[in-house]
């Protein structure tokens, strides 16, 4: 089989730690399939030994995959390793994944053991996985800040152990690319076995550098990347899986390797994570936010027309994003405006376009985006769309029992016009919408919804319908 980096999603495990995350059991069985189906080559489930609620979902997840490895976590503690053994050997490729710290500062303020206890801890559990497990992966917990002879010395161990996987957790996101690159370079040279051994990068974005830093351990000769999909986890989060695939595969010229990622479905499971995980991806997060294909300036709109290549360098559909937006606004020229025209439709002279462009311009003046209804609101003749008609003007909810909520609502159109009605449902939004539909005689559909702490203690919500 062709060489590939193997992909190690962790997102259910070092996903699961970003603060204010949890998924449900349900959930993470939901998220699973979907990233077998995405391509990534292992998934770490969980942590079985942490609570019996991870130890279910590794179960039901090492049950339901057909094609990727399923792995757990466990620390240098038999009990651990014989919970993920329990958890996972249902999987088609059974995993183990065995850590223990490394760094001075961890062996003296967290597990107060010597240098000499950690070597004999690793030889100890690293041999006693592989008797239950044919791949095992030992990760050096903090190894970019553990000395490198101590670091070689740990390494060597855990290989003579019979370890395959040797994974470099960048801990607390403090290397930087040409270090960590290094250190992985330094462990191919000095690391000796029998097996083939597959050196792995596991960075954390405290630096905003993740990415960067696992793009690095490939130069230095990783073959395998752990991360998240969207970079969510501990703190600010791993590398996110999504940004390290493209990168291979849009400069392949420089990394001469690809993972075997599934690129079309990459919005698909980006949207699915920042949903179960409730965590919005920035507007501006590359490959999967909302303006990564983009183009605001009318001079990049007038060049993509011209030449797509002058400001794009992948294309949307790639990524399984529908469109390339070109989103018209203050900055966008005639030429974008024109293009516009044709894919709405319009077959408009050059002639009657100078006067449509000018009252484009005016709406564009008033609004930051103008949307296809402001184009065929100036085309014949209607206002601009208006960025709301009604408004709440009141709201009261009430507590009727356990699983019953009631709502009044009140809104006010832009003339003034109050309506307002009341109704039940099972919950207070639900209670709310209900009475909404009363008033408009209506069913709507709730599209976006989102509840936000504007300062600690004390909530805005904001609905979009
Ligand atoms: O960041 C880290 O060190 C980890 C280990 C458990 C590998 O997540
Ligand atoms: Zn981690």
């Amino acid at each position: 089989m062709e060489e590939h980096i193997k992909i190690f999603d962790t997102t259910l495990r070092d996903g699961e730690q970003t603060p204010g995350v949890n998924f449900t059991f349900d959930e993470r069985l939901k998220i699973a399939k979907p990233l077998e189906n995405w391509g990534v080559d292992v998934i770490e489930a969980g942590f079985p030994a942490s609570s019996l609620g991870s130890f279910k979902s590794v179960k039901a997840i090492a049950k339901a995959l057909t094609t990727t490895a399923v792995c757990g976590l466990a620390r240098c503690k038999k009990t651990d390793i014989d919970t993920v053994y329990e958890a996972t050997k249902d999987a088609t490729k059974p995993q183990v994944h065995v850590f223990i710290a490394t760094s001075p500062i961890h062996l003296e303020h967290k597990l107060k053991m010597t240098q000499e206890e950690v070597i004999a801890s690793i030889n100890e559990h690293v041999s006693y996985a592989k008797e239950l497990f044919e791949v095992v992966q030992f990760s050096p917990e903090d190894a970019t800040r553990t000395e490198i002879p101590f670091l070689i010395k740990c390494v060597q161990t855990a290989v003579d152990a019979s370890a395959t996987i040797i994974n470099i957790p960048d801990t607390v996101g403090f290397s930087y690319p040409t270090e960590y690159g290094l250190i992985f370079k330094k462990l191919k040279e000095s690391i000796h076995s029998d097996n083939q051994i597959i050196f792995s990068a596991h960075c954390h974005d405290d630096l905003g550098m993740a990415v960067s830093n696992s793009l690095a351990a490939i130069e230095g000769g990783a073959r395998r990347i752990e991360g998240t999909v969207n970079g969510i986890g501990e703190r600010a989060g791993n590398a996110a899986l999504q940004e390290v695939a493209l990168a291979l595969y849009v400069r392949k010229d420089h990394y001469c390797i690809e993972s075997k990622i599934n690129l079309k479905q990459t919005k698909k499971i980006s949207d699915l994570i920042s949903r179960y995980a409730g965590i919005r991806v920035p507007r501006n997060k590359a490959i999967v936010g909302q303006n990564a294909f983009s183009h605001e300036s009318g001079i990049h709109q007038d060049s993509i027309l011209k030449h797509r290549e002058t400001y794009v360098i992948m294309t949307p559909q790639l990524v399984g994003v529908g469109t390339t937006e070109l989103p018209l606004g203050k900055l966008s020229g005639k030429h974008a405006f024109s293009e516009k025209l044709k894919a709405l439709g319009y077959d408009i002279s050059t002639k009657d376009q100078v006067a449509l462009f000018k009252q484009f311009k005016e709406v564009a003046d008033k609004k930051k985006d103008v949307s296809d209804r402001d184009i065929h609101a100036i085309i014949h003749g209607t206002e601009h769309e208006q960025s709301a008609i009604y408004q709440v003007e009141n709201l009261q909810l009430q507590y009727v029992s356990k699983d019953v909520q009631s709502a009044v609502v009140v809104v006010k159109d832009n003339e003034g016009q109050i309506y307002q009605d009341s109704s039940i449902g099972t919950g207070s939004i639900v209670a709310i919408y209900n009475a909404v539909d009363r008033i408009f005689k209506k069913h709507t559909e709730l599209i976006d919804y989102r509840i936000e702490s504007v300062t600690e203690g004390r909530s805005t919500c904001s609905a979009h319908y």
